[in-house]
């Protein structure tokens, strides 16, 4: 397939790389194939925004350099680090040897590591920084974790255009580039889109929501798929939809033992971080309550933590009578996780964690974070070296009970 009307709006190009393969990516296989959108923009200072997939890295920026001379290229914008966008930047560098490469802050080691870029120029920018590129003005907005930490959004002041990276992107192998020529509806490959990449990371949809609001939106020029002119508004408006949290009246359970009260206090961070996002949430010592009343909670519970300080390489107190109950009790359907604090090897946190695996619940575990969101600041079990006083470890408590709070209030 190709695409011959490269021009989306004055004196800008699309430059990118159609994929029409089953595409392995991120553990699922693309049925319909997928782009990799890059743009040229030949103002008085020429700008690329985004790349393409490493593997076509070389004839990109071949075909970059039909349209531009590589030595008179300004800027390289790169909204979003991951290969399938920032992998053409290597060799587009490679010739473009003039170029800045503009990023976020945290974006710069990693293209610097990934690409051994670090002799060359890069500019950080932040949000709502503006860059003059001779004729056109891009407007550059943070939207962390849509859907890595470092991502952010480009907006064209004067054409209105934004240029969202994988936001608001379909995973098709286009031979149209705009929705409203496709000759089919995309919603559903939009919204598909969403619940694989996107959804995973709703909580942070309400930041991009911020950023787009007072923006004139007149094209979405994303990384993957369709551009969309059409109804502009519509997409816009689903991410909004789709990330909303409706599920009422879901309830937690936290359970812990504790020698000097670290993993007390680390069970009253999980419950304010719970409450906080409207689940309530019950506290169990499991030393000073009956066990039937706290099964009685668990069991009426959609997530269960439970957590216990090590002493001597075990758990403390009266939590085993518990955890050996759970394993005859239908939990299906339920979310759990195990935390505590510890010294120097916290072994009662793992078996805690054994014990939930002995279980019919789903136990989050870090593995399953990364395999199924790409997410790395989110842990489990949750463990603490001694007290969760500090800021860092008390965030850590905080982002596993986000994690758990978004799950159970997915709306879709
Ligand atoms: C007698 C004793 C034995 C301990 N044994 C271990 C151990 O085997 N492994 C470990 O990681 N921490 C060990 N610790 C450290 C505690 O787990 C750590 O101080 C923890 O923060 C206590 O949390 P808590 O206040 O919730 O009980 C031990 C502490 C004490 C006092
Ligand atoms: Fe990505
Ligand atoms: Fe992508």
């Amino acid at each position: 397939m190709t695409i011959t009307d490269i021009q989306i709006a004055k004196d800008t190009y699309w430059v990118g790389k159609i994929d029409d393969r089953e595409v392995p990516f991120h553990r699922l296989i693309l049925t319909k194939g997928t782009t990799y959108n890059s743009y040229l923009l030949k103002t008085g200072k020429p700008t690329v925004i985004d790349t393409v997939d490493m593997e076509f890295g070389r004839e990109y920026a071949e075909r970059v350099a039909e349209l531009i001379d590589p030595l008179d290229i300004a800027y390289i914008v790169i909204n979003h680090t991951e290969p399938d966008h920032s992998g053409g930047l290597a060799a587009l560098a490679m010739k473009a040897t003039n170029a800045t490469m503009v990023c976020t802050e945290i974006a710069v080691p990693e293209l610097q590591e990934m690409y051994k870029l670090h002799g060359r120029n890069f500019l950080a920018v932040k949000d709502g920084d503006t860059l003059d590129i001779g004729g056109k003005t891009l407007l550059f907005k943070e939207t962390p974790y849509l859907h890595t930490a470092e991502t952010m959004i480009t907006y064209c002041v004067e054409d209105q255009i934004l240029y969202p990276c994988d936001i608001f992107s379909t995973h098709v192998a286009v031979d149209k580039l705009f929705s409203d020529e496709a000759g089919f509806d995309i919603t559903e490959d939009f919204k598909g889109y969403y619940s694989a990449i996107i959804h995973p990371h709703r909580r942070y949809v309400r930041t991009l929501m911020e950023a787009v609001k007072d923006l004139e939106i007149a094209m979405i020029a994303p990384s993957h798929g369709f551009l969309i002119r059409r109804d502009v508004r519509k997409y816009i408006d689903l991410y909004a939809e789709l990330s909303r949290e409706t599920t009422q009246g879901k309830k937690a359970a936290i359970v812990y033992t504790t020698l000097k009260n670290n993993t007390k206090k680390m069970a009253g961070i999980l419950q304010s971080t719970l409450q906080e996002n409207g689940i309530e949430a019950e506290v169990w010592d499991a030393d000073k309550h009956e066990l039937s009343v706290i099964l009685d909670s668990i069991a009426a519970a959609d997530a269960v933590f439970i957590g216990s300080s090590t002493r001597y390489a075990d758990m403390i107190g009266n939590l085993e009578p518990l955890l050996k109950e759970l394993q005859h009790m239908d939990l299906e359907g339920k979310l759990a996780a195990a935390f505590g604090s510890y010294g120097w090897s916290g072994e009662a946190i793992e078996v805690i964690q054994d014990y939930l695996n002995g279980t019919n619940m789903t136990v989050q575990s870090t593995s399953d974070v990364i395999k199924t969101t790409g997410m790395t600041h989110v842990e489990f079990p949750i463990r603490v070296r001694f007290s969760p006083k500090e800021a860092e470890k008390t965030q850590k408590i905080k982002n596993a009970a986000e994690f758990v709070s978004d799950l159970l209030l997915s709306a879709i």
